[in-house]
């Protein structure tokens, strides 16, 4: 394993120095080092989006990302973003409609919709079907979580 670096993190709106391998990805140090757990660990290889994090405001791959280059950038999770009102809608919608099973996917999917929304507020339903679509989800067949992804649009924009 290499050797530990201090990487400073804002993280959900704190600052944060943490001891990381040198060469972690940025999926590792917020499982492993700061326990920040809803970005889950699937393939680890880029491919079925349940670890994505907002940095900047843009859904990355976790896994896939060194947390030597997120210094100086803003990692938003699902667990630190109780208070955005896009994300509380769209987490509303996807209980109310059955969006969530096991849950292992939700994380990374409410990623990818809160961004969604943030740059496009009425989107269409085939566009919202583009936008998860590098999220994977082995239990609801999608079509319960685009309905709320619709329905979350639908109410942000009254
Ligand atoms: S765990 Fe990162 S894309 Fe699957
Ligand atoms: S709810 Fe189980 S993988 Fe999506």
């Amino acid at each position: 394993m290499a050797k530990k670096q201090l990487f400073s993190l804002s993280v959900n709106g704190e600052e944060v120095d943490v001891a990381s391998p040198s060469d972690a990805t940025l999926l590792e140090t917020l499982r492993e080092d700061l326990r920040v757990l809803s970005p889950k660990r699937g393939c680890n290889q880029g491919v079925c989006g349940a670890c994505t994090v907002l940095v900047d405001g843009v859904p990355v791959r976790s896994c896939l990302t060194l947390t030597a280059l997120c210094e100086g950038h803003d990692i938003g999770t699902v667990d630190g973003m109780g208070e955005d009102p896009i994300l509380a809608t769209l987490q509303k919608h996807m209980v109310e409609k059955g969006g969530v099973q096991c849950g292992f996917c939700t994380g990374g999917m409410l990623m990818s919709a809160r961004n969604l929304l943030a740059e496009t507020p009425r989107p269409s339903r085939d566009t919202v079907k583009s936008a998860l679509s590098g999220n994977i989800c082995r239990c609801t067949g999608y079509r319960t979580i685009v309905d709320a992804v619709c329905g979350a649009a639908e109410e942000l924009a009254q």
